[in-house]
C-alpha cells in the first residue's frame, strides 16, 4: 500500500526538480554559445565576402590585367580582346560544349551572349576551372601550341588538359564540364569595374 508523501517530502522532491531543470538550462546555454560565436561572420569574413573594385585602365587587347585580382578568395581573370577575337568569338563553332551559355548558372543573363560579357572587348571569369579547381593558364593569342596545334587563344588547364575560349566557353570532351564562371559585375567607369555587384551604376 503506498503512503501520500509528507508535505516535507513533497518540497523537497520540487526542489530537486527545480535543480535539475536549472542545470540543464545552463547547460545547453554553455553549449550554444560556442555556436552563435562560430555562426557571427567575423570582420575578416564580412570584408573577404564584399565587392571588389578593379581599376582596368592599364589593361590592353590581347592582355589579361596583371597582378591578378581576386573577389571572394578566388582570382579574376579579367581579358582584353582584339577586333579579331571579338569576330571569332560571334562565328559559330561546333567544338564548343555550351556555345550558347544554356548553363544559366555559370553566368549573369547580361553575359549570356558569344562574349559572354558586357563589353565585347574585355572579358572577366573567375580563374577556376570547371573540372576540379585549378587554375588554367591564359594563352591569348591564336597559334600552335604543343596541346593544341590549332589553338584559336583562351584558357588551357594544365591539371587535366581542359580548355576554354576567350570567352570562357569549354571545348567539348575535355575534363570541365562547364563554361568558366562570369561573376556578377558592373562597369562604375570605362576603366572600372566592381565585382560583386550587379547593377549599372556608371
Ligand atoms: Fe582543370 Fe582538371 S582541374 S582539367
Amino acid at each position: 500500500m503506498s503512503e501520500e508523501p509528507s508535505p516535507a517530502n513533497k518540497n523537497r522532491r520540487y526542489l530537486l526538480i527545480g535543480a535539475t531543470a536549472g542545470a540543464t538550462a545552463v547547460g545547453v546555454m554553455g553549449a550554444a554559445t560556442p555556436f552563435v560565436k562560430y555562426w557571427t561572420p567575423s570582420a575578416k569574413a564580412r570584408a573577404a565576402a564584399a565587392p571588389t573594385r578593379v581599376d582596368i585602365a592599364a589593361l590592353r587587347p590581347g592582355e589579361i590585367l596583371k597582378p591578378t585580382p581576386a573577389w571572394r578568395g578566388q582570382p579574376l581573370f579579367i581579358v582584353g580582346r582584339t577586333p579579331a577575337d571579338i569576330e571569332r568569338l560571334g562565328q559559330e563553332n561546333d567544338e564548343l560544349a555550351d556555345p550558347a551559355s544554356d548553363n544559366l548558372e555559370k553566368q549573369p543573363e547580361y553575359a549570356r551572349n558569344a562574349w559572354r560579357s558586357r563589353k565585347p572587348e574585355v572579358g572577366i571569369f573567375l580563374g577556376i576551372c570547371t573540372h576540379l579547381g585549378c587554375s588554367p593558364t591564359y594563352h591569348g593569342e591564336p597559334a600552335a601550341q604543343d596541346f593544341d596545334p590549332n589553338w584559336q587563344g583562351g584558357f588551357y588547364c594544365p591539371c587535366h588538359g581542359s580548355r576554354f575560349d576567350l570567352a570562357g566557353r569549354v571545348v567539348k570532351g575535355v575534363p570541365a564540364p562547364d563554361n568558366l564562371v562570369v561573376p556578377p559585375h558592373s562597369y562604375l567607369s570605362d576603366t572600372e569595374i566592381i565585382v560583386g555587384v550587379d547593377e549599372e551604376t556608371a
